[in-house]
Order: structure tokens, then C-alpha cells, then sequence
């Protein structure tokens, strides 16, 4: 039977170990690209139960020759682009990294593309973030964008080139503009992780106080599980497009701190603080996304996944982490 075959890049990201479950289970064959390091970062993998059931290839966004590698090894019918340097808060710190890594990136993987296969299939990881600040009631496809960070302009620049490749070059290249998702696996600088993690160890006596930024910032917050069936509806459409993909619900950070820190029975205005060291000097104050589009072309249900059922979902996986150590590391152990 005929097996098709995915390449993810950025599989030991968050969305790509979701990404790579789901396709696992449609029944692709799905290899995923890491970055060499010194120590493996394989626990999402490990996390979901997929490491097993997927291939690997060192893949480095800022080498051209190892993207063009991993084409020809794999030979995909489909790319799926979630590699990038994806932390707001570090693109100021580190803007060329940023703009090399998460733009010039993206544009090698297309270019590799369209040089060794432009039949291959190819999702970008667009996102919310490259709204910026000029929108405050509602974002859709047609709003426009006003980047307000390195990481926003490195994705803006990425997002052109996949929809002027698209027209020049006839590439089936789609991109989905995905707003905040979340999820037991989130890494552990985005706010809904630093804050599920705070609440787990503050309730278990672990620590006093949870040091945040803006509080007032407000963001559209999805499940990544439900966001990674987007990617693959998108790439089974007879023609590539650009999508919404969100909720259409705002919240802000300290509604989600006390929706969980009330999971746990505690009040967060007693342990939650202002540290000026988590401020941005420029922040997107207000994200809301309209998936209509997606829902009327894709089919893709925005609201699988409640904001409370998303908070609960990642107090309890914070809290099963630090009361049940054992538990994570023979699940890890099994697999080494
Ligand atoms: P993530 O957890 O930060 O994962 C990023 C992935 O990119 C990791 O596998 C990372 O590898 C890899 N990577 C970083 N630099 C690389 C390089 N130079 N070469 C090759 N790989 C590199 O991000 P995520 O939350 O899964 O998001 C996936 C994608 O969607 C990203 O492009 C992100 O910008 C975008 N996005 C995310 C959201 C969201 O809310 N999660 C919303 C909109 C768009 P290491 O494990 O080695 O670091
Ligand atoms: N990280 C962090 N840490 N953010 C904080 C903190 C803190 O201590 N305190 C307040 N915040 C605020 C930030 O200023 C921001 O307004 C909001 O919480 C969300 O921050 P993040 O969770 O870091 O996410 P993000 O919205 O900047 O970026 C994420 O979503 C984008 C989609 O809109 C990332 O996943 C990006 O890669 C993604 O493109």
C-alpha cells in the first residue's frame, strides 16, 4: 500500500512531537529533523511514545547542504517547516540568530525545494505574532500585519517568500498563521509553562513566589494537539492558501494565572509578582484570532479544547511531574 512520507523540521519542538503523533496515526511515515548539541533533546518524543516509530536526521536551518540532505534521503511528499528560533522574548537578545535561523531558514528549505523536488508539499509555521499592535479587536487573513519583534520580522519575511513562491514558481506552498498553543509539552520560557510549573511548585512546597512580565498582555491560547491537525487539513487541500488558526477567545496572563493557580485551590495574587526583568521593550498586548476561514474551508473545529480544559490539562501534567518522578523516568528510561 502506498505510505506517504513526511519530513518535519523541528521535530523536537513542541508541535512537532504533536505533529509527529498525528501523522503516525494516519499512517505516514514520518522522519523528523534535530540539531546536533552536546546533550539529546529527545523528551517530547519520548513524552507523546513516538520516538520509536520515527526516522532522524541532523538537520541544521542554517546549513543548506544538510536540508538539501535530508530531502534526498527521505524523498517526502510533504514538509512540514517548525523549525526556528520560536522565543519572542530571546529575538531581542539575539536578533541576527533570529532572523538567520527563523527567516533565511525558512527560505532554504523552499529554495531546496524548488530545486530538488517542487512537487513536494510545504507547510511554513506562520504566526499571530506578526499582527503587532495595530489590530486590537480581531485578527483574520486579511488584517494587516505589524511585526513589533525580531522574531515577528523574521517570520514575516519567511511568510512572503512562501506566498510569493507559491505564485512564482507554481510551489504547492501553504502557511498557517497559528496563534498561541499550549500544551503539557510547552517549553518552559513561555508564560502558560512558567506559570503551570510555578503553581506545581509553589503547591508542593517547592517555592515561594512566581516572578512574571505584563500581566495585562492578552493572547488567544489553543491546544497544540487540536493546531496540528490544521497543518495537515491545509495540506490536503487541492490548492495551497494561508490560514487562521485560533480560537477566536482572548484571555490575559492574569486570568490564566488564576485560573491556575485556583486549580490547585490557591489565590494568585499571593504569590505572583511583578519582576521588571520580564518585561519586553516592545509587546503584542492583545491577540484574538478569527479562524473562520478554516472552519468553513477545512473543516478544522476551533473549540475542541476549552481555555479551562487547556489550563487543567497542564496544572495536572506540572503537578503528576514533580509528585511522580519515577513514574517520567522509567517512561524515559524505556526508550534509551
Ligand atoms: P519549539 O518548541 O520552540 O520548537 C522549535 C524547534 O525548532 C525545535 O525542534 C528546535 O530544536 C528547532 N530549531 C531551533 N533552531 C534550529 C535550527 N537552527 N535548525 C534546525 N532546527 C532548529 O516551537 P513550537 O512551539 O513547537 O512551534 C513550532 C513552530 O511554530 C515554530 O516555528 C514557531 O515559531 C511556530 N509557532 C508556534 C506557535 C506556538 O504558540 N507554539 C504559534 C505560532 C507559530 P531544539 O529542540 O534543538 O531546540
Ligand atoms: N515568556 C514569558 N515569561 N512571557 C511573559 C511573562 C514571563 O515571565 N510574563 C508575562 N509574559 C507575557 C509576554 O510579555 C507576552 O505578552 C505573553 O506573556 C505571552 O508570552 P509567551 O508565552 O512567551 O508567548 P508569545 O506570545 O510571546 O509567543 C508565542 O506565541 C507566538 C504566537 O502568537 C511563541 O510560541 C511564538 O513562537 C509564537 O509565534
Amino acid at each position: 500500500m502506498f505510505q506517504k512520507r513526511a519530513l518535519i523540521t523541528g521535530i523536537t519542538g513542541q508541535d512537532g512531537a504533536y505533529l509527529a503523533k498525528f501523522l503516525i496515526e494516519k499512517g505516514y511515515k514520518v522522519t523528523g529533523t534535530y540539531r546536533r548539541s552536546s546533550t539529546r533533546n529527545f523528551w517530547r518524543l519520548h513524552y507523546l511514545d513516538v520516538k520509536k516509530d520515527i526516522s532522524l536526521l541532523p538537520v541544521d536551518l542554517l546549513d543548506q547542504t544538510s536540508i538539501m540532505h535530508a530531502l534526498r534521503e527521505v524523498e517526502p511528499d510533504e514538509v512540514y517547516n517548525l523549525a526556528a528560533q520560536s522565543f519572542v522574548g530571546d529575538s531581542f537578545a539575539e536578533p541576527q540568530a533570529t532572523a538567520e535561523i527563523t527567516g533565511i531558514g525558512s527560505l532554504r528549505v523552499l529554495d531546496s525545494i524548488r530545486f530538488l523536488n517542487p512537487n513536494i508539499r510545504f507547510y511554513q509555521a506562520s504566526t499571530s505574532e506578526m499582527y503587532g499592535n495595530a489590530n486590537q479587536t480581531g485578527q483574520s487573513e486579511n488584517t494587516p500585519f505589524h511585526p513589533a519583534s525580531p522574531y515577528a520580522n523574521a517570520k514575516l519575511f519567511a511568510h512572503w517568500n512562501v506566498v510569493n513562491y507559491r505564485k512564482a514558481y507554481n510551489l504547492f506552498a501553504t502557511t498557517g498563521i497559528l496563534f498561541n498553543h499550549e500544551s503539557p509539552i510547552r517549553g518552559i520560557d513561555f508564560v502558560t509553562k512558567k506559570i503551570t510549573d510555578g503553581v506545581a511548585r509553589i503547591k508542593l512546597g517547592m517555592s515561594e513566589k512566581l516572578l512574571l512580565g505584563n500581566l495585562e498582555a492578552k493572547r488567544d491560547w489553543g491546544f497544540a494537539g487540536d493546531y496540528v491537525k490544521a497543518m495537515w487539513m491545509m495540506m490536503q487541500q487541492s490548492v495551497a492558501d494561508d490560514y487562521v488558526i485560533a480560537t477566536g477567545e482572548t484571555h490575559s496572563v492574569r486570568e490564566f494565572c488564576e485560573a491556575a493557580f485556583s486549580r490547585v485551590g490557591l489565590d494568585y495574587t499571593k504569590y505572583v509578582e511583578v519582576d521588571k526583568k520580564f518585561l519586553r521593550p516592545h509587546d503584542v498586548v492583545f491577540l484574538k484570532g478569527d479562524p473562520s476561514k478554516a472552519k468553513r474551508i477545512l473543516g478544522w473545529d476551533p473549540s475542541e479544547t476549552s481555555f479551562i480544559s487547556l489550563v487543567n490539562m497542564m496544572v495536572d501534567a506540572d503537578m503528576e511531574k514533580y509528585q511522580n518522578p519515577e513514574r517520567q523516568m522509567k517512561q524515559f528510561l524505556k526508550h534509551i
